[in-house]
């Protein structure tokens, strides 16, 4: 596809995957838009990659029609929206009304709300492109958040309800599922869940980028920065059972090592 010259919009933008995937695509001669709701992380990473900072919160209606808004106005029309901004909030059943609001809102909504305001516009075009930042756990699970499972599922399932009523038409729609990758994120989850995260190596958000450039070329529906990922989604298909007590054993392994 197009990059170069492209009107690109990467949300959460101000650090790790998102920075990433911003600072990618804008040494392949896209015109990139930063987001992020930290402002001064959108600011520091659009001036290291001659981008433009757009900061905010890109998963209420409000903030998603400033963003689009302005996005569209400083790019003269968005070609390409990474709905990267996400979250992990709340741990166990202990997740409370608050943690699982904000996992719905961040993980799941601000993707509904973007995608309600670009694709009219990109169905009158002939063509767009949404790209989401799921996550493995949106096609297998997380142990010890359930919030960020249920979330990611979601993210995912809206993805492939978006490709499946729109494919026909030009708009094209990927979601990046990677495993554990060295971010901020990674860092908060905590010694015992980076140890799961790693199991088959986290990646760099670095790496990630690269597989999502090489996603953008072929257009395939799920990007896997770690390959094994589909294996397990496989597995967890046909043998679901094997699966899940698969799962459960490596719960027992974490709560053993006081993890959980
Ligand atoms: N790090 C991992 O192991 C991993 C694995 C799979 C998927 N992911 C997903 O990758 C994406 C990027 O996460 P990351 O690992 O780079 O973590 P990160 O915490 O470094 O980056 C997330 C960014 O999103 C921003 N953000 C949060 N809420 C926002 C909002 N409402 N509006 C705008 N920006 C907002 C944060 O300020 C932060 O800069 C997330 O969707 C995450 O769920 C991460």
């Amino acid at each position: 596809m197009a990059v170069d010259g492209a009107g690109v919009v990467v949300t959460g933008a101000g650090g790790g995957i998102g920075a990433a995937i911003a600072t990618k695509l804008a040494q392949e001669g896209a015109r990139v838009v930063v987001n992020d709701i930290d402002a001064d992380g959108a600011r520091e990473v659009a001036e290291r990659i001659g981008g433009h900072a757009i900061p905010g919160d890109a998963a209420s209606d409000d903030g998603v029609e400033a963003l689009v808004t302005a996005a569209r106005e400083h790019l003269d029309g968005i070609d390409i929206f990474f709905a990267n901004a996400g979250i992990d909030r709340g741990q166990g059943l202990d997740a409370g009304e608050p943690d699982w609001a904000a996992s719905i809102e961040v993980n799941v909504m601000a993707h509904v709300r973007a995608a309600r305001r670009l694709v009219p516009t990109w169905l009158e075009a002939g063509g767009g492109r949404f790209v989401v930042t799921a996550s493995a756990a949106g096609l297998l699970t997380m142990l010890g958040s359930p919030t960020y499972s249920v979330s990611k599922h979601a993210a995912v399932a809206y993805a492939e309800w978006l490709s499946a009523t729109y494919r026909h038409r030009g708009i094209v729609v990927q979601a990046i599922c990677p495993q554990g990758v060295k971010t901020r994120m990674f860092d908060d989850a905590g010694g015992g869940l980076q140890e799961v995260l790693s199991h088959d190596k986290a990646l760099t958000p670095e790496e990630v980028a690269e597989a999502v450039w090489q996603g953008l070329a072929d257009d395939r529906f799920l990007i896997l920065p770690h390959p094994q990922v589909q294996d397990y989604y496989q597995l967890r298909a046909s043998k679901t059972g094997s699966w899940l007590n698969g799962m459960n054993r490596l719960q027992q392994r974490l709560e053993a090592k006081g993890v959980f």
